[in-house]
């Protein structure tokens, strides 16, 4: 039976538009409920895909979703960092397609088990691999220490109030370990001042995102997508990644354009002495964001950034 999935893929022509016309092999690195290979697999009849997802529930609903493609399609559960293994497992890792949709699905942030969400009393868990991920947002807000707690919410959260927020939860768990999202939630939301709270914003977002990045290693991980993305493009491949947030649209943007150009020779010389070649052209020179709209159907593509390269070079 096919199990219950609740996720609406962003910018789904967007993600069929910018796919190579003669598509034949996709890499979908962020399965989530299958919504995106689906759409590909439906475009390109001929292709074959390799997906993955490091969350076991998502490759379960993606299998289901792909059910009618099987014989074109091989799904494994593991993270980016896995990727290698991934690809000794093909007879031919190249691909003509490469999309990478990070961050959270609806459904993980919707299953209060997870512990995702502020929006709803669950154990402080964020793991999105919990059967081989040991640590849990509760084990590290009740173990770290108070330097690394002010830099996981300054550096992740870009969050003003980290100080004071890591203070407070110091003292707390001195008296009691954190278990519950509700408990960092109203903590949050007792320490920042209400009037600088802004209007249909949770004051807990920041922490919340901060911790999640922390537990699952976030920009770590997408750091070593790109790296190891540009020797498994076909010649005209093309990367497309949806991110959800500036420190992750960032990394992409900055990759994107080292790969344009990666050159480091001083700006006043006449000609290139670093011999540092091109791998292509960034396609979009500014993000593609989801159309008004989407926005009114989809509230959650709101912050979603597309960026697109095409490789012109593959003898790496
Ligand atoms: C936004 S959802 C993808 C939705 C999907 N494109 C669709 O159309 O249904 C993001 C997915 O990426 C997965 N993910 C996030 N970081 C990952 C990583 N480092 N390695 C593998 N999967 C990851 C999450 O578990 C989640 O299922």
């Amino acid at each position: 039976m096919k199990m219950q999935f609740e996720h609406i893929s962003v910018l789904p022509q967007e993600v069929l538009d910018f796919a190579p016309e003669s598509t034949a092999s996709i890499l979908d690195c962020t399965l989530g409920g299958g919504g995106h290979s689906r759409r590909l697999l439906e475009k390109f009849p001929q292709a074959t895909l390799a997906g993955i997802d490091r969350d076991a529930l998502a490759v379960e609903a993606a299998a289901g979703c792909l059910q009618a493609y099987t014989a074109r399609t091989k799904l494994n559960q593991a993270s980016f960092s896995e990727l290698q293994d991934v690809f000794n497992n093909l007879s031919e890792p190249l691909f003509d397609y490469v999309l990478a949709d990070i961050g959270l699905s609806s459904e993980q942030l919707a299953r209060p088990e997870r512990g995702f969400s502020f929006m709803q009393e669950g154990p402080l868990d964020m793991r999105m691999d919990p059967d081989r991920q040991q640590t849990t947002a509760a084990h590290l807000l009740n173990t770290a220490s108070e330097h690394e707690l002010i830099q996981i919410l300054r550096n992740y959260g870009e969050e003003r109030f980290a100080r004071k927020i890591v203070a407070k939860i110091l003292a707390v768990r001195q008296v009691k370990p954190f278990e519950s999202t509700r408990d960092l939630a109203d903590l949050v939301s007792s320490v920042i001042p209400r009037r600088l709270q802004k209007k249909g914003f949770n004051p807990a977002t920041k922490t919340f995102q901060a911790l999640r990045i922390a537990v699952n290693n976030e920009l770590q991980e997408l750091t070593e997508l790109l790296a190891q993305i540009p020797i498994r493009m076909k010649q005209g491949g093309r990367l497309a990644v949806i991110s959800f947030h500036s420190l992750e649209d960032r990394i992409v943007k900055q990759q994107f354009r080292k790969w344009e150009n990666p050159c480091v020779c001083p700006t006043d010389l006449p000609y290139c002495i670093c011999g540092e070649k091109s791998l292509g052209r960034v396609l979009t020179r500014r993000p593609v964001n989801a159309s008004t709209k989407e926005v009114a159907d989809n509230p959650r593509s709101r912050s979603a950034h597309l960026r697109v390269f095409a490789f012109e070079k593959t003898d790496l």
